[in-house]
């Protein structure tokens, strides 16, 4: 079983390590370029995760197992824009997402905030689809690689 809670600075070290996995073991599958892989993981650290904790603009939570071990990481502007959302390989297709998805669009609605929008990956872009959001834009081209589909959900009704 799994839960979500709000993260707190500690949890840095292990939402660290998730982000770096699902990057490395994930996404890479969908991103066959070293350097784009690369720049994506610059400034996965504890440091600036605990910076984003601390952020009093924004919202993390974390995904954790029965042992309190984190096993996702999640984090939302507290205007609607989601900055971060991933889990380890092992975490994968348990409605774990669904569910960190679900807290941070509680926490924005709390806020009054009447959508919720992301730059996703194209890993994440399917996700998101069956989760209500839809096209916003144009996605970017970066080092060759089609990315960062921008795609909105309305949650304030
Ligand atoms: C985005 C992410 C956190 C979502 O988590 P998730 O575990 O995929 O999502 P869910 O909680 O919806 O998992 C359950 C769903 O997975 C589906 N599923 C099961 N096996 C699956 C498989 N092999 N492939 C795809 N989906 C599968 C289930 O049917 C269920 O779907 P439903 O919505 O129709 O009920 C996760 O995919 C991830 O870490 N991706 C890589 C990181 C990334 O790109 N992040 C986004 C940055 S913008």
């Amino acid at each position: 079983m799994f839960r979500i809670r709000e993260a707190v600075e500690k949890d840095a070290n292990e939402a660290c390590a998730v982000l770096i996995r699902s990057i490395k073991e994930v996404c890479a599958k969908d991103y066959p370029n070293e350097e784009f892989v690369a720049e994506w993981l610059e400034n996965k650290t504890p440091e600036n995760i605990k910076l984003w904790i601390n952020n009093p603009e924004t919202y993390e939570v974390v995904c954790v197992d029965e042992d309190d071990k984190v096993v996702g990481f999640s984090a939302v502007t507290l205007s609607g824009e989601i900055l971060l959302n991933y889990l380890l390989p092992e975490a994968l297709y348990k409605n774990s997402g669904k569910a960190m998805l679900a807290a941070l669009e509680k926490r924005v609605i709390q806020n009054g905030v009447e959508n919720i929008r992301v730059a996703s990956s194209i890993t994440a872009k399917m996700f998101y689809e069956r989760n209500g959001f839809i096209k916003n834009g144009e996605p970017l081209v970066i080092h060759g690689i089609t990315t960062d589909f921008p795609l909105i959900k309305r949650v304030n009704t």
